[in-house]
């Protein structure tokens, strides 16, 4: 320290002799303390807690984790999840049952460690090509089967799968409405070409699927049956159902009557039983199954 006044740089004496050492301290902490907070912003930008489960199995695998944060590609949307909901292929993921489940996401263990297709959320960023949304934006939608995710604070969407948001209805309202919906409408509209006045019957009135199949086919203008347990006869009636049918009591497939169309979100009856219940040129559409050989069965054997 050549030409310092060492008594004055010892007793604080505020004169030149100080403040150039002193600066260069407050310049390290303020530069220590800078790149500290930066440190922390960047990892709220490039971090996210989500639900994420390793191994294949009960809800107790599922583990509430810090994971990266998605990056939007050029066509997809990054949204920031207001509401999320669970459906059966949620279920299906995480338990890897039945086995044919893990034909989607690893034989061993889940390759996506993420779940949930169900989002309704803010566009918080998008890719250089979406052109149907904006930074702001409040949207719903369906993340397909192999990129599920929703169960986190971010997930990333091709914009084709997520629509505007109505604002009449909430965040949670909206959620409760792709996956299962689509499945009614695809069911009932694309395979089942529903008809105005046809007579439809429901199996499973009364589940995420079946209370959306209810609605639609009375919204094409058919005449709908539903099939559900007493517990829900009411509930299925007040959405529109004209006739109910409560399968703990009855059976639809032995009571005479027939149907243009039947829409199945169960899976529990063989394809001989659809073929009864329907009429000469009835069509089936089947959604769920109870078992594999229910499943197998339809596959190979619905050619009506
Ligand atoms: N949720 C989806 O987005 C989705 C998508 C594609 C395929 N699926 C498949 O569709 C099926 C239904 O899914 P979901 O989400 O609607 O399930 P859910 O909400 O659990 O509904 C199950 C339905 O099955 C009825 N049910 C149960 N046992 C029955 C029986 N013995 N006879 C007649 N009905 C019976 C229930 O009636 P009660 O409660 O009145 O007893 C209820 O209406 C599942 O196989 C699922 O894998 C679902």
């Amino acid at each position: 320290m050549r030409g310092v006044d060492r008594r004055r740089l010892k007793t604080g004496h505020p004169g030149h002799v100080r403040q150039p050492f002193c600066r260069h301290l407050e310049e390290r902490l303020l530069m220590d303390q800078v790149s500290a907070r930066a440190g922390v912003r960047k990892k709220e930008e490039t971090h996210m807690r989500a639900i994420v489960y390793h191994t294949y199995g009960s809800p107790d695998v599922l583990k509430l984790e810090e994971v990266q944060k998605p990056v939007p590609q050029d066509d997809e949307v990054l949204v920031q999840v207001h509401a999320a909901s669970v459906n059966a292929a949620d279920w299906h993921l995480m338990r890897g049952t039945p086995f044919l489940a893990r034909f989607v996401n690893g034989l061993q263990k889940p390759k996506n460690t993420k779940l949930g297709a169900d989002v309704a959320g803010r566009v918080e960023a998008v890719g250089r090509n979406v052109t149907q949304f904006q930074v702001g934006d409040d949207v719903f939608g369906c993340i397909p089967i192999h990129e599920l995710g929703s169960f986190a604070e971010y997930v990333c969407a091709h914009e084709d799968a997520l629509a505007l948001k109505p604002a009449k209805m909430t965040f949670e309202q909206a959620v409760a409405v792709p996956l299962a919906a689509f499945t009614a409408l695809q069911g009932l509209r694309d395979k089942g070409q529903i008809k105005l006045g046809q007579k439809v019957l429901v199996n499973g009135a009364s589940g995420g699927v079946g209370t959306a199949a209810v609605q639609i086919a009375k919204s094409f203008g058919t005449e709908v049956t539903a099939v559900c347990s007493t517990g829900n006869v009411d509930m299925v009636r007040s959405i529109g159902a004209d006739q109910v049918i409560d399968y703990t009591h009855e059976d639809f497939t032995q009571n005479g009557q027939r149907y243009d169309l039947i829409f199945d979100a169960v899976g529990n009856r063989s394809v001989s039983d659809f073929k009864r219940a329907l009429s000469p040129n009835g069509i089936c559409a089947v959604a769920g199954f109870t078992t594999l050989p229910h499943l197998f069965q339809v596959l190979v054997l619905f050619t009506i």
